[in-house]
Parts: C-alpha cells; structure tokens; sequence
C-alpha cells in the first residue's frame, strides 16, 4: 500500500499519460461469491472507510479527503469496488503510466480474505497494463505483510528495494515490489524476501 499520495508525483506525469481508464462494470463468481466489480466514485467512499476500519483493526490509514483527491484524478488512476449485493467486501487502486503501473491499494475485508477475490483484482490491473503496454507493475508492501507478498510473488512479483521506515506511523519498511511484463534491460538488484 502506497503510503501517501503526494510521492506518486515523483514517478508519474499525467500530462503525459494517454491511457484510458474506462472500465465496463462486470458480475464474476469467485468461490460462492457473486460480485459485483464496477468503478468507484464519491458515493462508495462511506462504505470505503466501513472497509478500512474492519480491515486495519478501526484505523483508516487512508482518510475520505485522501480518496476524494485520488479519486478525481481520472485521467490515470483506475478505483474498482467489489460489492456483494450491497456490501463493500473488496477494493483495488492503481495509477497508470505510461511505462509502469503502480497498485496503489488493494484491500478484502477479513470475512472474504483466502477466497482469491485479491488474486483476480490485481489480474485486472495487471491485464489492464498490459493492455496499456506498460513495461512493468510496482507497488509497496510492508515487510511483515507476508500474505500479501506471497500473494503477490505468487502473480510474479519481484522484491527489489526496501524502503526504510517507510509506514511512519509504525516505522515499519517496505518492499518495493516489481512484476516485469517485458524483457528489460537495467534490473534492479533482486533479493529474496
Ligand atoms: C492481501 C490481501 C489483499 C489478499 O487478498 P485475498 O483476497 O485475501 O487473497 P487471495 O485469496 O487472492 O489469495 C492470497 C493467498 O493467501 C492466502 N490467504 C489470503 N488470505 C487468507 C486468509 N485470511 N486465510 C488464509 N489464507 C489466506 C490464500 O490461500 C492465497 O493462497 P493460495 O493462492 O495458495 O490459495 C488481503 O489479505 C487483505 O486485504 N489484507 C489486508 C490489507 C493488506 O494487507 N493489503 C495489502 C497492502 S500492500
């Protein structure tokens, strides 16, 4: 999970960016569930935060102003909300550019966590750059978050760098985290998580 929003201005220029970030709300089963993934807008942002609290233990490490903001920037950002009838159950974000994708944010609230909702988001995205011929897809995840990483090493991920200190409010590191999608020339140096 990207920490801030104001550090992605260092890596993405949205002026330059000509991606389409249209998204044609679909219905999928996954496990016994049968979702609803559609884009996210201003209306979803209560039963966002709903979602936060229960997945961070009553924290909202991202505040309704925060997704707001992120939210209005169309042009490159790509929110989809995976809703179960009329529960929130799941949500991704990612900003696209022109080179790279970078997964902003993904969440499943603990009940529907282990049945692969994650899996098939982050496919989404992953699709979506490549459609978008992206070179690459990054994001962030705390060092101890070892289901995520696994979740995401499983899909391809790369570690490449940690971030020191990066989640200030508990110090902890992250692992920048890289799925190539294209042959690449300079690599950074890999290590095994
Ligand atoms: C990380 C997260 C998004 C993964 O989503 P998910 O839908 O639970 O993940 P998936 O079901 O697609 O699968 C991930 C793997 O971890 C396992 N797993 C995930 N959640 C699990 C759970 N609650 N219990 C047991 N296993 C679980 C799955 O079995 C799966 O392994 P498999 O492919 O070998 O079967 C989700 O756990 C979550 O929201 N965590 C809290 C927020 C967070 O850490 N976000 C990431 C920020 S970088």
């Amino acid at each position: 999970m990207l920490k801030k929003f104001k550090t992605l201005n260092q890596f993405f220029h949205p002026e330059s960016n000509q991606i389409s970030m249209d998204f044609t709300p679909f219905v999928t089963t996954v496990g016994n569930n049968r979702l609803q993934v559609m884009l996210a807008s201003d209306e979803n942002i209560p039963d966002l935060l709903v979602l936060e609290k229960e997945v961070y233990s009553g924290q909202t490490p991202w505040s309704s102003f925060s997704f707001k903001t992120e939210l209005r920037k169309r042009k490159n950002s790509l929110y989809l909300f995976v809703y179960e009838a009329s529960t929130l159950v799941a949500f991704i974000g990612a900003r696209f550019h022109p080179r790279e994708a970078h997964i902003t944010n993904i969440a499943v609230v603990p009940k529907y966590q282990g049945q692969h909702i994650g899996h098939m988001l982050l496919e989404l995205m992953i699709e979506r750059a490549r459609q978008n011929n992206c070179e690459c897809v990054s994001l962030e995840v705390r060092i101890d978050n070892d289901r995520a990483k696994r979740l995401y090493s499983e899909l391809g991920f790369e570690a490449t760098f940690v971030r020191k200190n990066y989640y200030q409010d508990t110090h902890t590191d992250a692992v920048n985290m890289v799925l190539w999608l294209k042959p690449h020339r300079i690599r950074k140096r890999k290590f095994t998580l």
